[in-house]
């Protein structure tokens, strides 16, 4: 029996799919990164990649196929919800899960975007404000909510080093379970497979939808089961404002009037049509979000006969997930994207340059990037619960360096929210003539988790204008 080189198997793989330039500084490399190169090639689905590089072809979505999605309006009695939820965190069936996989580009910070100092007052990063928030449940309800925490291979060594840096900010390790995503190659607009280096291809995280993926193949899920966890708090790393486990909605979730009990989701009211938010729909008779972009503009801008915006059931990405419906999802999809599909974004790719013998940033976007996105999972539920927020509750993402979702806005937000509790009792809170909080209130999660937690607070009795106040 012959035994054929893996390098010359993976060549003759590469060279039938139109990609083995991706090896021509093979024989040049020394042996020791060869195997690394190798490894990466090998973890490349080539077939997969030329179904995905191909045109695509599909359409915007017709008037006909797509309604506003139904909501739980705000201002409905929850009191039953809230009990039911309360009952399943005291059970420990609820776990939390964050997805910190991005790479976080337009915000710029160099580091994993949970280590950067989001809160308004004391600065605090994400990662403190989610562990300090889990812990304040975890006491309220004599629970433990072990926190997954999904990161990728290019910021999961300095995650993990964050998180040793500050002593697990006091939780048992054992109780927070971290994990890399996977990652898809970029091609070029012809469809080709790119290098970064001589030895590495060009590769970014497969999305928040690679979760479905990751959470299966780290042990996650298994780690869940073993555990008795039966749902997670799904939410995104940047947003400091997001209620983790929220008792009314794991409640409302699991009501079978009101969901199958597999996946639900918040939204809150778009500020305005223009405002660029994927948008809760009922597509085909399944709930949905469509991304601003695919929504045609006649959809977009239309309003009911109150004048109100018909789509107007903005995503927040902040889920609740049952741990049968993730396995179900991760028990196999087609062609092994885990049942959801991978979606196109032209981007910037930094790319190596054989003439110039370096890596290059482009100007412009001169790649294609594959991701899936967690909300394609909502078509699969069977019925799927979706629950209005207001925003100054739940919802300051900081996303960009200035501007719409900044560090800047997001702090405004949080000193909003806070106000707004702080004169729920009667203390006075300095606003500007636009309705902002003119001071800066940071209340911990170990002071408050919601409004009414204040009330057996010491509170003061007004905050004065520019005032940096922190409860
Ligand atoms: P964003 O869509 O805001 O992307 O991610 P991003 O990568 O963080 O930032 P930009 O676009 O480069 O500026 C929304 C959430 O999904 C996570 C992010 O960490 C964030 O919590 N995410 C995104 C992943 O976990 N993996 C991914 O592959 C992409």
């Amino acid at each position: 029996m012959t035994l054929i080189d893996p390098a010359t198997s993976l060549r003759a793989a590469f060279e039938a799919h139109g990609q083995a330039h991706v090896l021509r500084h093979f024989d040049a490399l020394a042996p020791s990164v060869r195997e690394a190169f190798l490894a990466q090639l090998g973890e490349v689905d080539l077939a997969l990649v030329a179904r995905l590089a191909k045109p695509a072809t599909d359409k915007p979505h017709a008037e006909t196929h797509i309604r506003p999605a139904p909501y739980v309006a705000l201002g409905g009695n929850t009191t039953d919800a809230r009990a039911a939820g309360e009952a399943l965190l005291r059970a420990g069936k609820v776990a939390a899960f964050t997805v910190a996989g991005g790479q976080g580009t337009r915000l710029g910070w160099r580091g994993p975007k949970g280590t950067y100092p989001a809160t308004c007052v004391t600065g605090r990063p994400l990662f403190r404000v989610f562990a300090e928030q889990i812990a304040a449940a975890e006491k309220r309800y004599g629970c433990v909510i072990p926190w997954y925490i999904m990161t990728s291979p290019l910021n999961d060594a300095d995650t993990q080093a964050f998180f040793r840096d500050n002593n697990w900010f006091g939780r048992n390790p054992a109780d927070t379970f971290m994990f890399p995503q996977g990652t898809m190659p970029s091609v070029t607009f012809d469809g080709k497979l790119m290098l970064e280096t001589p030895s590495s291809l060009a590769v970014n995280p497969d999305g928040h939808g690679g979760a479905i993926r990751a959470l299966h193949a780290s042990g996650a899920m298994e780690d869940m089961r073993a555990r008795g966890i039966e749902q997670m708090s799904y939410f995104q790393v940047d947003n400091p404002l997001v209620r983790i486990a929220d008792p009314v909605f794991l409640g409302l979730h699991t009501q079978p009037a009101h969901s199958s009990g597999e996946m639900s989701s918040k939204m809150v009211a778009k500020r305005d049509a223009a405002e660029k938010v994927g948008v809760f729909c009922d597509v085909g008779g399944r709930t949905g979000v469509v991304e601003y972009s695919d929504m045609p503009a006649e959809l977009t801008n239309a309003v009911d006969a109150q004048g109100k915006l018909r789509f107007n059931a903005g995503s927040i990405a902040i889920h609740t997930i049952s741990l049968a419906f993730l396995e179900r999802l991760a028990s196999g999809g087609e062609d092994g994207t885990f049942a959801l599909p991978f979606h196109r974004a032209k981007k910037k790719v930094p790319y190596w340059c054989d003439a110039q013998g370096k890596t290059v940033e482009p100007a412009e976007p001169n790649a294609t990037k594959f991701e899936a996105f967690i909300f394609d999972a909502l078509a699969l539920a069977a019925k799927s619960l979706v629950m209005e927020t207001a925003r100054v509750e739940e919802f300051a993402p900081i996303k960009n360096a200035s501007g719409d979702d900044s560090p800047a806005s997001s702090h405004q937000i949080q000193s909003n929210r806070h106000g707004a509790w702080l004169e729920k009792f009667g203390v006075r809170v300095p606003r500007r003539p636009n309705g902002d909080v003119n001071a800066r209130i940071e209340i911990l999660a170990e002071t408050a988790l919601e409004a009414n937690d204040l009330a057996d607070a010491s509170l003061p009795r007004e905050i004065k204008a520019g005032e940096d106040v922190v409860l």
